[in-house]
């Protein structure tokens, strides 16, 4: 059968996999209903399409932190892609490079940071990091990062604590016997990781903003913040002088009940008046979101699970080809609406009323 949307990939990637691995990718916290969430508020948007303004030649390009990529989509950073394909990240690593797009790799990878930059020099990757209670676990991380060529740093802000994943619970986390926490490898020998990789409570939730300095001091890598989701926060981020927001709810898995992402856009973008980029997870499953994402203010946008549906379809072939249907059917989005190109894309091309 032909694999035409990301659905399809979902659709074989539910067959394929291990129930609870699946289950794993899959799950939202709680009662799912920010996971839902995600996908309905983006159904919700309707386009203003303008016609007649010669659509014959179209360019999807856009530039993030410096570096051009061919398409406004990323990869977002989701750990254990060993549960869908043998060589994990790495097929991740060499999909992005090929389709020159920007690959935020893990923490909780199932490869190393140095196998993934091996395995594709070239890619734009990005480190995404946790802090940990033991600073130097951090430290020593993201100056490996550094030095494997990664670009920016990732600080993921909304996991003081995991949220709550019922069906974890209940497969008592058996996926993890498949895989292996490569960048914590010798660090919690002899200590029970039973629950995703790492002891209970190894990252730090009394983590504040005054720790972007603290970061600041060990790289000089660029500073995203991942997981943000209110004006607020995002006018905090400004004045703690990171380089971008990544406007997230974690794909539904931290605390149920927030916005879709996408609803938390409007706000963010208004707040941080263009002074830095804003991206957004959450939710994409066709070119269309990606428009609708781009319209309302987000300079790229980042898939969780889809990537993961892809490696499980067939590694780094199985990525690209998610990955290429994404870039179709967004340009092809973008000529029905009337842009030839990222710059053309604004407001004006959708009717929102949440303002
Ligand atoms: C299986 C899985 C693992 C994830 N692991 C991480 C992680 O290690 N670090 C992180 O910041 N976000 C993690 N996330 C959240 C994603 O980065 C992203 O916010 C979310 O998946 C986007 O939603 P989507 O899956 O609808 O595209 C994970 C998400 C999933 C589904």
């Amino acid at each position: 059968m032909a694999l035409v949307c990301l659905s399809d990939f979902e659709a074989y990637a539910k067959q394929h996999l291990p129930k609870d691995a699946w289950d794993f990718i899959a799950t939202g916290a709680d009662e799912c209903s920010t996971l839902e969430e995600n996908l309905k508020a983006f159904k919700r948007i309707r386009f203003r399409p303008r016609v007649l303004r010669d659509m014959s030649a179209m360019d999807t390009r856009t530039t993030i932190l410096g570096t051009e990529i061919s398409f406004p989509v990323g990869i977002a950073p989701t750990g254990f892609h060993r549960l869908a394909w043998p060589d994990g990240e790495l097929s991740t690593a060499r999909a992005a490079e090929a389709m020159k797009t920007c690959y935020i790799a893990s923490s909780y990878a199932s490869c190393s940071v140095d196998e993934i930059a091996a395995a594709a020099p070239a890619a734009l990757r990005w480190f995404q990091l946790y802090i940990h209670r033991d600073r130097t676990i951090s430290e020593r991380l993201v100056r490996r990062a550094e030095a494997a060529g990664f670009r920016a740093l990732v600080l993921t802000a909304d996991v003081p604590y995991t949220g709550k994943r019922r069906d974890d619970i209940r497969n008592h986390f058996r996926f993890l016997s498949a895989v292996k926490l490569k960048n914590f490898e010798g660090v919690f020998e002899g200590k029970d990781c039973s629950e995703y990789g790492v002891p209970a409570g190894s990252i730090d939730p009394s983590v504040t903003w005054n720790d972007i300095s603290w970061l600041r001091r060990v790289t000089r890598l660029p500073l995203i913040i991942k997981g943000i989701l209110t004006k607020e926060d995002a006018e905090l981020a400004l004045s703690h002088g990171v380089q971008g927001i990544i406007v997230s709810n974690h794909g539904g898995r931290q605390l149920d009940g927030t916005p879709a992402s996408i609803d938390a856009l409007v706000e963010i973008v208004a707040a941080v008046e263009n002074k830095i980029d804003v991206y957004l997870d959450g939710g994409i499953r066709t070119g269309s979101d990606v428009l609708k994402a781009l319209a309302l203010g987000a300079k790229c946008v980042f898939i969780g699970r889809p990537a993961i549906w892809g490696l499980a379809y067939k590694g780094e072939e199985g990525l690209r080809k998610v990955l290429e249907i994404l870039k179709e059917e967004f340009r092809l989005s973008m000529a029905l609406a009337g842009c030839r190109n990222v710059s053309e894309i604004g407001r004006h091309v959708v009717q929102y009323s949440k303002l």
